[in-house]
């Protein structure tokens, strides 16, 4: 029988005074990115101690709609399925045999099977769900526990920790029990926060869940266990009560809405400038940068997706500015690898979460091997900072678009000012590359500005093809990359992005007039190259629309059509051309009316390998 398991989702609770079901359901919303195949809430109405549950296919809309549950207690959970189809009865929440004891969860329960052999005996299972162990686990364990006649929060908190003990794998749960006045969480290896409020608090996977209602949150470390109320927290690690400081996040709710836009990602585009100031700031001081660590004279990256690309444009970038040697590596790849580092070897992890389950295994990988970690980040408080031995946060604000675009930009900005802070420049020149790196929010303002004319008549073009190369040379071909990631996971428009030298050894058996080239140049040592190898493409009949600087007239005799960027520095150039291209993306999705902020089968922290 195929397994469920649940190692992509998003859970919230909450406990207080006011009605629980639109704050589940609100909360549910604002993390949908972390999964939308299915989901489930539950109410407990303490005044006559009655639970009401619902699991469905719906979309979290049109559940508020559709229910109506009274009640001050709630849990919910939204699914993103890694095996097997979503289905009603594998979505959760997941009740024990009496149905009183309900259990979300994001996480792996890797040893379930054995689990739930055992439970076989005395309980009954009504889903395929790793899951459903838990709640299991715990009707065992208070069942036991009652003999010894302590008082119930007690015994509660007693069975979940036993319940856990049993577990291996990844689990952040939130547990509702019919007749208790609060919620018990947990978590190991995954993310938990729990929101601060007046005679009220509130639990989720992740801060964007409770920024309508709070901005003091406590992050669970690992191994936590709370027993939540309405006016009250206790947490405990390892059976000892422990104390964890709450921390005041700078997001608004208004960060984590849509603002007037009709797609987080158009929003989080246009915010690009913002997240590139804020970068900025944070790091500038009156004599120059200070980023807070030593980076070494070796440097390997570890990173996925979308971070990735940023880390091989840091490979560029570095290697150009302070010319030490960098290396870059797939987190997955690298976690299997016979590749042995030196404790010489800074090594950094790029990811816009702090959650992304391969970046993490990296970073524990390398630390086996001595190496001093790093982590480039984008959430407070998220499990790489816990990892790493040093952080440097991005501050592109909350993202929620499944797919990446601020925060590749806040972290491009990271990598220019790393590449600076370990250069040793003469104070002169670091001053005018400073200056360079001040003038890129304007620049990028100035793509976004320009974007109804030529970007968006190129997104309509594009829109009518199934296939689109996009190549690049140098530091332009992660932006190629990045490029075509974001078409084909948004627009569903198969997209490859090459080396634009590359093509030649293979891919232009492909090239016809109905597989159009996006080639991106920039002024710099390849820009010759980049134009033969356009000259090669048309050749062969493909249609070529080019990324180029204003003011190239070189480039328009060889080309079917030019989106314009205005000039910088040849090595700042995947700023704007990435605004560029995000923009294209976007438009070109827009047009074939694609679900850009839920592209299918995706999710926006992947937790699990
Ligand atoms: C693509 C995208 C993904 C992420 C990748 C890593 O648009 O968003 O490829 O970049 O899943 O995520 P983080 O950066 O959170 O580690």
């Amino acid at each position: 029988m195929a397994v469920w398991w649940c190692d992509m989702c998003g859970i919230v609770g909450y406990v207080g005074e006011r009605e629980a079901l639109p704050i589940v359901l609100g909360s549910l919303r604002r993390i949908e990115y972390r999964g939308y195949d299915s989901c489930g809430v539950l109410v407990q109405d303490s005044a006559n101690e009655q639970i009401y549950i619902h699991k469905g296919l719906e979309s979290i809309g049109e559940l508020m709609e559709k229910l109506h549950y009274h009640g001050t207690i709630g849990i919910g959970h939204t699914r993103w399925a890694t095996h097997g189809m979503p289905s009603v009865r594998n979505a959760h929440p997941h009740l024990d045999c009496s149905g009183e004891i309900a259990v979300v969860h994001n996480g792996i329960i890797e040893n379930f099977q054995s689990l739930k052999e055992g439970l076989l005996r005395s309980c009954r299972f009504r889903s395929d769900t790793d899951t459903e162990v838990i709640p299991h686990l715990i009707e065992k364990m208070l069942e036991r526990a009652r003999e010894t006649g302590k008082p119930y929060d007690a015994l509660l908190k007693e069975a979940v920790r036993e319940s856990l003990s049993y577990l291996k794998g990844s689990y952040a749960i939130i547990v509702a029990i019919k007749g208790f006045d609060g919620l018990i969480a947990a978590r190991r290896e995954s993310p938990l926060i729990i929101g601060l409020g007046d005679r009220e608090n509130f639990i989720a996977s992740d801060v964007p869940a409770v920024l309508e209602q709070t901005n003091r949150v406590i992050y669970l470390e690992e191994g936590d266990i709370a027993v939540v109320k309405k006016d009250g927290i206790q947490i405990e690690n390892g059976a000892v009560e422990v104390t964890r400081v709450a921390r005041v996040i700078p997001w608004t709710i208004e960060d984590a809405e849509k603002g007037g836009y009709e797609h987080f990602m158009l929003k989080e585009i246009h915010e690009e400038p913002k997240a590139i100031i804020d970068t900025l700031r944070g790091y500038l001081t009156e004599t120059g940068i200070e980023l807070g660590f030593d980076a070494g004279h070796e440097i390997l990256m570890v990173a996925c997706g979308t971070s990735y690309y940023a880390a091989l444009c840091g490979k560029y970038i570095i290697e150009h500015i302070a010319r030490i040697p960098v290396h870059v590596e797939l987190a997955s790849e690298f976690n299997y690898s016979d590749t042995v580092l030196g404790d010489d070897t800074t090594v950094m992890a790029i990811t816009q979460s702090g959650e992304t389950a391969d970046t993490l295994m990296a970073l524990k990988k390398a630390k086996r091997f001595g190496c001093r970690t790093v982590a480039i980040t984008n959430v407070l408080g998220s499990s790489v900072t816990r990892i790493a031995d040093d952080t440097v946060y991005i501050r592109a604000g909350p993202e929620i678009g499944v797919a990446a675009t601020k925060s590749f930009i806040a972290q491009l900005v990271i990598l220019y000012l790393l590449g600076f802070y370990i250069a040793d420049m003469p104070g002169h020149e670091l001053e005018s590359w400073l200056g360079e790196l001040k003038r890129l929010p304007q620049l990028a303002q100035m793509v976004i500005d320009d974007s109804n004319t030529a970007i968006r008549a190129n997104a309509r073009y594009l829109a009518g093809f199934e296939n689109v190369f996009f190549v690049g040379r140098g530091v332009n071909l992660p932006v190629a990359l990045e490029g075509a990631l974001k078409l084909k996971e948004i627009s569903y428009i198969h997209a490859e992005g090459y080396a634009a030298g590359e093509l030649k050894h293979g891919p232009f058996a492909l090239l016809t007039d109905a597989t159009p080239v996006v080639a991106i140049l920039s002024y710099d040592n390849v820009y010759e190259k980049t134009l033969g190898n356009i000259k090669e493409i048309k050749a062969r009949g493909a249609p070529v629309i080019a990324v180029a600087v204003d003011g190239d007239e070189e480039v328009e005799k060889y080309v079917d059509a030019v989106i314009r960027v205005p000039a910088s520095r040849a090595i700042l150039s995947p700023i704007p051309n990435t605004v560029a291209l995000h923009l294209l993306a976007y438009w070109t999705a827009n047009t074939r009316g694609c679900e850009i902020d839920k592209p299918r089968n995706l999710a926006k922290s992947v937790t699990v390998e």
